[in-house]
């Protein structure tokens, strides 16, 4: 038996055990997965702990990304750009291969809800380690522009520049939103709160699409008011799936089936 985990803290209610091993399911794959709280201090001694006892591979979350980032010997450049890993792979000899699978799992669950990406404006609210996570791939998709917006608008002008030679990227205060967008990403953590960023009311485009990088049993605020205003809406679940498969991927080398599994899951909520 192969083990991966997913380490965080706290880390209890994660979703990660059962889509993984809904996926090695699939495959009749033969492998453990669990999660581990490891203290908030303690990350690297755990990963230790953990591959001296069969570990493979992990996946980490808050608040530890950036130090599977530090403890990674090999980096993928989609992880150098995001400074952060949420998947690290234990290699023959003994490397450690961190890579960061959140930005390519919200372009596929975009990509599953048909979201306008290639030409199209697209809106991102935040500027933390979330959002800095999944700037390039939405680039890759080429869009006609990608403003990002965040309450603290130094920190959305920095990212735009980090990121402003894979394309057309700006950043600025909630107060400097201008025009309609296809799609709106929301990216900062005041859904959990249950707060709303200060936003224009004509924000969104004709069938533009509302993403909330969150999920829950109830639609987020964002959401709410995203469909008062004539929006599509979609909620974070589908990006957790299809991160963890491009995890999986990383792994195991094969790549799991994510429709039956968003059905479970929406099943169970
Ligand atoms: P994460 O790893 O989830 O991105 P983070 O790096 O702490 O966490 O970033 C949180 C993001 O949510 C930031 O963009 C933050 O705005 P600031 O940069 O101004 O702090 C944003 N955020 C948090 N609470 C918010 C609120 N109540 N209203 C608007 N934005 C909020």
């Amino acid at each position: 038996t192969d083990r991966y985990c997913v380490f965080g803290h706290p880390v209890g209610h994660s979703k990660s055990p059962r889509i993984h091993t809904a996926f090695a399911e699939q495959f009749g794959d033969d492998i453990a997965y669990e999660a581990i709280e490891a203290p908030l201090d303690g990350f690297v001694d755990a990963w230790r702990d953990f591959i001296a006892h069969g570990g493979k591979g992990a996946n980490v979350t808050v608040p530890f990304k950036e130090d599977a980032f530090r403890l990674a010997d090999v980096l993928s450049s989609r992880a150098q750009r995001a400074g952060a890993v949420n998947t690290l792979v234990l290699g023959k000899q003994g490397d450690i291969y961190g890579d960061t699978t959140d930005g390519v799992g919200l372009v596929r669950d975009l990509q599953a809800h048909a979201a306008p990406l290639e030409g199209a404006r697209i809106l991102i609210l935040g500027a933390g380690g979330a959002v800095r996570g999944v700037i390039e791939p939405l680039l890759a998709a080429q869009p006609a522009a990608l403003m990002i917006a965040n309450r603290t608008p130094g920190k959305a002008r920095q990212l735009a520049e980090d990121f402003a030679d894979l394309g057309e990227t700006t950043g600025g205060g909630f107060d400097e939103i201008v025009g309609a967008f296809d799609l709106v990403i929301n990216g900062t953590s005041a859904s959990l709160g249950g707060d709303l960023p200060p936003l224009p009311d004509d924000l969104f485009a004709d069938a533009a699409l509302a993403y909330d990088m969150m999920y829950g049993n109830e639609p987020t605020v964002f959401l709410r008011w995203a469909a008062e205003r004539g929006a599509r809406t979609v909620d974070g679940l589908g990006m957790l799936i299809e991160q963890a498969a491009e995890s999986y991927f990383l792994w195991r080398n094969h790549r799991p089936e994510t429709a039956p599994i968003r059905e479970l899951l929406r099943g169970e909520m």
